[in-house]
């Protein structure tokens, strides 16, 4: 029971979910009174399944008229946003949309909500890295996930590279969380299996580092009236602890089984869950070491936050004792004390991702052992996620982290080791 959270909970407009829910979508577009929309997808989406075909045409009996972009890829960039801006500008020929739809994973959805601020300007989308201003509404934007995930329809941020940064850059703003998010997990059943596991393994870090992170009550909002991330409380957990129970029912099997329905319907409700938590608490140093590493090796967001995961767990066993031990009764592991109840179950996550083909150390991903300090820096240079990890002393263990991570060690390096090799940060 917590009586101590101080909320600024902030959801999609509206949550639709359920199996063929996509159906529904033409009329419920029809009635919102929007006429005119913008289709961002991939070649997969708009080659290989009827949904855009469908869509489009029930859309068109209505009388709403899409354009349709469908040159997303996975990890938007910057560069990507700009061009897809000038060309769908050029489709429309002057006239302005009334809203936008994303078809895709996380991926399309960020770029997206990138479009949906650049549309009505051109402008390029740096301008807005830094916040949108009062006057600068984004287009309504209406996403549909075919992973699950990151959860993207539900949060307030469009995640891009950025050739001019080491790690990715946020277009950020709480008018940017999508106005429907339709979760319709047939659309996640043609998934291959490395794409379920890396979107699911994002999933249930979001649920975990979010269910850890720094509470309501003492997050630095910087004076903020509207923040998108404002740390956990009770509401956040509630949804975190559903989703880890999902995931830890369903993700082994949707991976093994792209066919078990029920584990992909699971998949989509654990990392729409997820999404309510971490989308209004935040998150912290698995997803701001991710970033830095992504940006060294160019691997995917679930492949780099899935390394990062039983390390970082690790670091907070002291500080979220509680939690911790809560987490691994849900995957069924009750050690003597609390240490060993935390130990088992980085361990037992660890082995988790190694079943799900995802390599659980640095120095698989490519690392060089040369580069830990740079990587250390990098994710302490993500402020926005390193503030929030509630330990006493974030460089110290962001170089401990990064340190196991190197070495595939769940286990303590001596502080002094690691007190050295700050000093150098
Ligand atoms: N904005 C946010 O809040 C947020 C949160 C987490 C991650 N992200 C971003 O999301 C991106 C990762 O998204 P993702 O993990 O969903 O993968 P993705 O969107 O990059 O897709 C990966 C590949 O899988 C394919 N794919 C997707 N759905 C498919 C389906 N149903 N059937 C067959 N193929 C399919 C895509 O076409 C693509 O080639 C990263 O860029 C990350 O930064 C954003």
């Amino acid at each position: 029971m917590r009586t101590e959270d101080t909320i600024h909970f902030c959801p999609p407009g509206r949550l639709i979910i359920g199996q063929g829910s996509r159906s529904q979508l033409p009329s419920l577009v029809e009635h919102l009174g929007y006429r005119r929309g913008v289709f961002v997808t991939d070649r997969f989406f708009a080659g290989s399944t009827p949904w855009v075909t469908e869509y489009l045409a029930a859309a068109s009996a209505l009388g709403i008229k899409t354009v349709v972009f469908d040159g997303g890829e996975p990890d938007p960039s910057t560069v990507l946003c700009d061009r897809a801006t000038q060309e769908i500008r050029a489709l429309l020929d002057g006239r302005t949309p009334d809203h936008v739809i994303a078809l895709g994973g996380g991926s399309n959805i960020d770029l997206a909500k990138a479009l949906c601020v650049t549309l009505p300007g051109g402008r390029p989308v740096r301008d807005f890295v830094d916040g949108l201003n009062a006057s600068e509404k984004p287009l309504p934007l209406i996403a549909l996930p075919t992973t699950a995930g990151t959860g993207s329809e539900a949060t307030p941020g469009a995640i891009l590279l950025d050739p001019g940064n080491a790690t990715k850059v946020a277009v950020m703003d709480n008018a940017l969380r999508p106005q429907i998010a339709l979760i319709d997990p047939e659309l996640t059943y043609t998934c291959p299996p490395s794409v379920t596991a890396d979107a699911g393994i994002d999933a249930l870090t979001h649920a975990i580092e979010s269910y850890l992170t720094l509470d309501s009550a003492v997050f630095d909002r910087n004076g903020h009236p509207d923040p998108g991330y404002s740390g956990r409380s009770s509401l956040t957990m509630m949804f975190a602890r559903e989703a880890i129970s999902l995931c830890a029912r369903f993700l082994e099997r949707a991976y093994e089984n792209g066919r078990d329905t029920e584990a992909r319907s699971g998949m989509c409700y654990a990392s729409i869950y997820a999404a309510l938590s971490y989308g209004s608490a935040g998150l912290n140093a698995i997803h701001g070491i991710a970033y830095a590493v992504a940006g060294m090796t160019h691997r995917s967001h679930g492949t780099t936050n899935a390394v990062m995961l039983p390390y970082v767990l690790e670091a907070l066993v002291p500080h979220r004792p509680a939690e911790i031990v809560e987490i691994a009764n849900i995957f069924g592991i009750t050690g003597k004390n609390t240490d060993e109840t935390g130990c088992e179950l980085c361990v037992f996550l660890r082995d988790l991702i190694a079943n799900l083909g995802i390599p659980t150390t640095l120095e698989e991903l490519g690392i060089e052992e040369d580069s830990l300090e740079l990587l250390t820096r990098d994710g302490l240079a993500v402020t926005r996620l390193a503030k929030s990890f509630p330990v006493p002393d974030v460089a110290l263990e962001y170089s401990r982290i990064v340190r196991n991570a190197f070495h595939g060690q769940l286990g303590k390096v001596p502080t002094d080791a690691i007190k050295k090799s700050v000093d150098h940060i």
